[in-house]
């Protein structure tokens, strides 16, 4: 079973994926209005995958058991100046998740809860990626930002996801 702190620490996380979540599918309602209907898509399996993080702790609390116990949702900002702001601000976001997960391992550790630092391993490697995928979209809108219709050929790029990307 969880200790009670760890208990509120993992439905915190769960909140905190669905706000993930909730953010990349703002992003992709946002890329749709600017006709980035590549990166509309990208970010819809993005937000697909933060649901899927949200169920692993969901499916974990339950497996330990201990309760599940929702919370409340923020509405997300709904805009953004450019498609780099938007992802500048995406890869923010891992990095603050990141930091959330790297507070998980260290309360896991103190509670010699070695159940729950094996658990979050997965995580710890996810993060990892998950910023890496962003900075690399980053990078490339930084590149093609000189370029006029470098953006739709980086939106036809940005497609390729979920048709054997990443
Ligand atoms: Fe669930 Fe993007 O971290």
């Amino acid at each position: 079973m969880l200790s009670k702190k760890m208990e509120k620490a993992f439905n915190d996380q769960i909140n905190a994926e669905l706000q993930s979540y909730y953010l990349y599918l703002s992003m992709s309602v946002w890329f749709t209005s600017q006709n980035l209907e590549g990166f509309a898509g990208w970010m819809k399996i993005q937000a697909q995958e933060e649901m899927a993080h949200a169920m692993k702790f969901f499916d974990q609390i339950h497996e330990r058991g201990n309760a599940v116990k929702l919370q409340a949702m923020d509405t997300p900002k709904a805009t953004w100046k450019s498609p780099l702001e938007a992802f500048e601000a995406a890869y923010k976001h891992e990095q603050y998740i990141t930091g959330r997960i790297n507070n998980l391992v260290k309360a896991a550790t103190q509670e010699n809860d070695y159940a729950s630092n094996s658990f979050l391993q997965w995580f710890v490697d996810e993060q990892v990626e998950e910023e890496a995928s962003a900075m690399a979209v980053v990078d490339k809108l930084k590149m093609v930002s000189d370029h006029p219709g470098g953006l739709y050929m980086l939106d036809r790029e940005m497609a390729g996801r979920g048709a054997g990307g990443e």
